[in-house]
């Protein structure tokens, strides 16, 4: 079958679009023909080498975590599940796991969902990692309801979910998005919106309840200065440095850290798909690229400045 695969750690250079063997799965695993896959910056995080310690180095690897697609084989009964079904997730691209950059892509049973309702495949790949940060980081900031949150990186891939969902839960937005990307932010429901290419947003009089670093780049140091006595920040930064500094903050301040990361437990998949059935909320999708494509939807990601998720399809478009 035909894959985009790395054959080694490195820059766009070790990533290559070629044949691989067909995968077989096992007890409890299912064959998803992959319809869609959405990058996260993870993948050329990934490529990069920066995971390496869990990521292994068994090559050629496929990248690819967020798909969606149909089923095609499975191996267990009696798990809501059928051959034919639409079905989305993220796959964990440990050792050797093998991502779904692939015409066809093994899967854990557990880690499948049903694509919500109205979603195309292009939409239900744009969800899991993205989405369920988002709402896993709001989650932790507590009650939102007419809380003055600030989103930097308003209209990333995790950003416009946080905008969304904040919104949902009675939140007034702020918005920290560059220049062509502001008039989104409002469309997405952000009140007011920052331009980080003119301000720095930290050097702001105003202050807020709780700043939601999408970007993932923001210091607890600078972000304190514009959060209340009791203000929240949620980063997505899954650093050890953040990690250690909410540990300290833990005892020596008013202000909380939370981290921001991804988690997809069936409830988490059943809140979000919830979401996106009532209209809450709507993956937007930047850009989609055709699977041959692949290379410039990684060039895309890294280059930033799409709004909302960069999608690669399998299907024709
Ligand atoms: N811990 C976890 O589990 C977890 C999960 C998901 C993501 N992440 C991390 O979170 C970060 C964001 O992920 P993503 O998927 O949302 O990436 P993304 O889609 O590339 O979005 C990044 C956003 O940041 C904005 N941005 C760029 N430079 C900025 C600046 N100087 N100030 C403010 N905003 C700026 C971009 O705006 P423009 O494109 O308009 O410039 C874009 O909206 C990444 O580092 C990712 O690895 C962590």
């Amino acid at each position: 079958m035909k894959a985009y695969y790395m054959i080694n750690y490195g820059g766009p250079e070790v990533m290559q679009y070629g044949d691989v063997r067909e995968p077989s799965g096992r007890e409890g695993e299912a064959i998803v023909e992959v319809k869609a896959v959405s990058l996260n910056p993870l993948d050329w995080k990934i490529r990069d080498g920066q995971t390496r310690f869990i990521t292994g180095r068994k090559f050629p690897k496929i990248l690819g975590a967020d798909f969606a697609g149909k089923i095609k084989e499975i191996n267990k009964i009696s798990t809501g599940l059928t051959i034919g079904d639409n079905v989305y997730g993220s796959i964990r691209l440990y050792l050797k796991n093998q991502g779904a950059l692939a015409e066809r892509v093994v899967v854990p049973i557990g880690a499948l969902h049903k694509i919500p309702e109205g979603c195309s495949f292009e939409e239900a790949a744009a969800l899991p990692i993205a989405g369920l940060t988002a709402l896993n980081g709001l989650r932790l900031c507590g009650i939102l309801e007419n809380k003055k949150i600030v989103v930097n990186g308003a209209t990333g891939g995790v950003g416009h979910f946080v905008v969304q969902m904040a919104m949902a839960a009675g939140a007034s937005i702020t918005a920290v998005a560059s220049t062509k990307n502001l008039e989104i932010a409002k469309t997405l429901g952000a009140g007011k919106v920052i331009d980080y290419m003119e301000q720095d947003i930290t050097r702001q009089s105003e202050k807020y309840d709780i700043f939601f670093d999408a970007y993932g780049m923001v210091k607890f140091s600078n972000a304190r200065k514009i959060l209340n006595k009791k203000g929240i920040f949620a980063t997505t930064l899954g650093m050890p440095g953040v990690v250690l500094t909410k540990f300290w903050n833990s005892f020596t301040g008013q202000q909380k850290i939370v981290l921001a990361n991804y988690r997809g437990k069936p409830e988490d998949y059943r809140a979000l798909g919830k979401m996106i059935e009532q209209g809450v909320v709507k993956p937007l999708v930047g850009k989609i690229f055709p699977f041959q494509e692949t290379h410039r939807a990684f060039e895309e990601s890294e280059k930033g400045g799409v709004a909302g998720k960069i999608v690669v399809s399998l299907q024709e478009i």
